[in-house]
């Protein structure tokens, strides 16, 4: 017995030099100290021994298992280093490897300039009120005092989804649904898309954007309206910026203006950018008419209003010194990466 016990130390020492992995060990185990492995069926002779055999043989048997046992474990760590080091191998990333650089857009000059002119307006007080652009005949025209018949309506023609659904033709429209909705006092820009069939070219196109104002309180005047342009141009344009009104008609203010800037290229003296007026025309404006706030329902003997309706493109345009609004939405790179 003491010979079968050292020739299988013998045996496991060369079997476990050949393992070449973890599953190698496992099987050398089970074969040799499993329940059904040879150290068991050896001791099975144990009976056959004398009494001063016995616990000589016992120990030699506790010291080939824990021999082997050792064996095991120390084989298993080498095995176990070199699967780790192979993964690592596998598994190396090549941080030297030149990348790819994502581009990084930027906002568009519209956006820029409706940002800024947001920021100004919410400065003074003002919130910012949305509507659809595609909008009922109602709040596009009739409430804003433009019936079906209205010769106003020829300046502003617009695309017809039927009889009374349209693309909005202004911003105006937004007036009467805040109206709708809002007590006094009000206080509001809408800022959005319009359209209108016009052709195209360097200074129209079917679709714009204007930017709706529109406050309605008590004791509200001309001169609440001129103070807010006033300060909105200077904070747009610098405080040389003279403002000029110019009397003018919109059906749904009275009295209405059409206000002007200094042309910013001269300075007032006349130049070739304002066609030697001096001065820019920038939007349109008034109180609000009676009959529009008492549609909604506005008490016209307590509240006033004034109202007016800038294009953001000339905005733009003058800001940045584009001479073709067709650049704003044509969507070449070479263009909108200059700003
Ligand atoms: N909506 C008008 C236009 O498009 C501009 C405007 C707005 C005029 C508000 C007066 C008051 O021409």
């Amino acid at each position: 017995m003491k010979n079968q016990l050292l020739s299988m130390k013998e045996k496991a020492e060369n079997a476990l030099k050949n393992a070449k992995n973890l599953q190698d060990l496992e099987d050398i185990r089970v074969g040799l100290l499993g329940k059904k492995g040879e150290l068991t069926a050896i001791l099975r002779g144990m009976g056959g021994l004398s009494a001063e055999e016995r616990p000589i043989i016992g120990q030699l048997a506790n010291e080939v298992r824990s021999f082997i046992e050792e064996k095991i474990e120390a084989q298993k760590s080498v095995l176990l280093a070199a699967e780790r080091s192979e993964k690592l191998k596998a598994e190396t990333l090549d941080v030297t490897m030149g990348g790819r650089t994502p581009i990084i857009g930027k906002t568009h000059p519209l956006t820029t300039v409706l940002d800024e002119v947001k920021n100004i307006f919410v400065g003074m007080g003002f919130s910012i009120a949305e509507g659809p652009e595609v909008e009922y005949d109602y709040y596009n025209f009739e409430a804003l005092n433009i019936p079906k018949d209205h010769p106003a309506r020829d300046t502003q023609d617009t695309f017809y989804i039927n009889d009374n659904v349209v693309l909005r033709s202004q911003t105006s429209s937004v007036q009467i649904r805040v109206m709708e909705e809002q007590k006094p006092p009000i206080r509001v820009i809408a800022p959005g898309r319009v359209y209108r069939s016009d052709a195209v070219d360097a200074t129209h196109s079917p679709v714009f954007h204007q930017i709706e104002g529109l406050v309605v309180d008590k004791g509200i005047t001309m001169g609440d309206l001129k103070g807010t342009l006033e300060t909105f141009m200077k904070t747009l344009y610098g405080n040389d910026a003279v403002l000029r009104f110019r009397p003018h008609h919109f059906p749904f203010t009275e009295p209405s203006a059409e206000v002007d800037v200094s042309c910013f290229v001269c300075g007032g003296k006349g130049c070739r950018v304002c066609k030697g007026e001096g001065f820019i025309e920038l939007l349109g404006a008034g109180m609000v008419h009676p009959k529009v706030l008492e549609r909604c329902g506005i008490d016209t003997s307590v509240y006033s209003g004034f109202a007016f309706g800038l294009g953001l493109e000339r905005i733009v345009m003058r800001r940045m010194n584009i001479d073709d609004m067709r650049h704003l939405y044509e969507n070449d790179l070479r263009f909108l990466n200059q700003f």
